[in-house]
């Protein structure tokens, strides 16, 4: 179990979105959840996103993965970086479960570095907010204000940005932790072979609303309403203001209109960036298999990095798993609460929501989808 070291209100209040900073000892006594050359073996597999970014003299030549071997690295100078490891290495979920108390919405992934001696992506700015967890090793950090930064070279197609004055300058040993909030500049330079785990969170864009929003309405027909006016201009060739803004509210209702937004937010919140470990068996379930599972002493979890999230003040009573809708009009709100704060349920547990035919329909349905598994109890 990993078990943050932490005032939890006090960096809520003090730091969180706001300003970077470093905790020493963050997991006292912390192991590394998953060992360099298990790593390399993730990154091997078609389905998993992964890059190998070799340091040379200011420049930094990335190679995007999967990879066959690592022979032609060498010793120093390269860090392998290996995306959504929570989804696809169950014993790493234990370190994302320390960061629950945040929503599970804001999560994106669990990235995990392997670095050799000088090795590093260079001095780059992330629009994420990111907890980065040293494991083996040391790596010396920086992190510089969040004003405005030059791409680096005058190019700006590069990802990388100049050289900054640093504002945090710290070596960071095991189980300790820095935090970097979105648009802060920061680099990560290694000074022995190092694991690091980066908790990584993301929130959509106003692009990325947009369209999801107006994909909506397109598909329900929704969004009719057209503009009207009290007053028109005298110039011909004007938009005057006051249409300009009249015009503009017509967005302003759609935003403030919960049958507009609920499901549009629903679907694309639960919705993963990095493929999932779907866990599909040969043979469908049935209702009977499940409860004898469960009799038998069975616990159900979900797969890693699976969302499953309910809205405050829904219209509906149901969940949103993974960009879907799974209506559940009969479900007290305990129980869609119990299904989506926890990732995973005892046989008592699980026979208890069984008792309820539409969440056993619903467990049925999500373990046949591979979204959900049976576990020995003591997983559970
Ligand atoms: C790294 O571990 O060097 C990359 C993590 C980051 O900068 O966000
Ligand atoms: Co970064």
């Amino acid at each position: 179990m990993y078990k943050l070291n932490l005032d939890i209100a006090q960096f809520l209040k003090d730091y969180w979105q706001q300003k970077p900073v470093v905790i020493k000892g963050a997991f006292p006594h912390f192991e590394d959840p998953i060992s360099a050359d298990e790593l390399a073996g993730l990154a091997c597999e078609e389905e998993i996103t992964s890059r190998i970014v070799v340091t040379q003299k200011d420049n930094w030549e990335v190679i995007q993965g999967p990879f066959e071997d690592y022979d032609n690295y060498g010793e120093t100078h390269w860090q392998l970086l290996v995306q959504a490891v929570n989804h696809w290495y169950p014993d790493s979920q234990p370190l994302v479960e320390a960061f629950r108390f945040l929503p599970d919405w804001r999560f994106d992934d669990l990235m995990v570095s392997f670095a050799t001696p000088n090795g590093g992506v260079g001095p780059h700015i992330d629009n994420y907010d990111v907890f980065i967890i040293q494991g083996e090793g040391q790596r010396r950090w920086t992190v510089g204000d969040n004003t405005p930064q030059q791409c680096r070279g005058g190019n700006p197609n590069s990802p990388l940005v100049e050289d900054f004055d640093p504002i945090i300058d710290m070596v960071l040993e095991k189980g300790d932790m820095l935090y970097i909030p979105p648009g802060f500049p920061h680099c990560g330079e290694t000074l022995t072979l190092a694991l690091s785990y980066s908790i990584g969170y993301r929130a959509p864009s106003q692009q990325e609303l947009v369209s999801e929003v107006a994909d909506y309405l397109l598909d329900k027909n929704l969004g009719q309403q057209r503009f009207t006016s009290a007053s028109e201009p005298t110039n011909p060739g004007i938009i005057s203001q006051d249409h300009q803004l009249g015009i503009m509210s017509l967005l302003s209702q759609l935003a403030q209109d919960p049958a507009s937004y609920q499901v549009v937010l629903g679907k694309l919140l639960s919705q993963n960036r990095f493929e999932l470990d779907i866990c599909e068996g040969e043979e469908a379930y049935s209702i009977d298999d499940l409860q004898d599972a469960f009799e038998q002493g069975a616990g159900v979890n979900r797969i890693g990095g699976l969302k499953v999230l309910r809205l405050e003040k829904d219209a509906q009573s149901r969940l949103f798993i993974n960009g879907e809708i799974y209506d559940l009009p009969n479900t007290p709100e305990t129980m869609l609460a119990q299904l989506s704060d926890h990732v995973s349920f005892d046989c008592e547990t699980a026979l208890a929501l069984c008792e309820h035919a539409e969440v056993q329909q619903l467990l049925l349905a999500l373990i046949n989808q591979g979204l959900y598994y049976l576990s020995d109890e003591e997983e559970a």
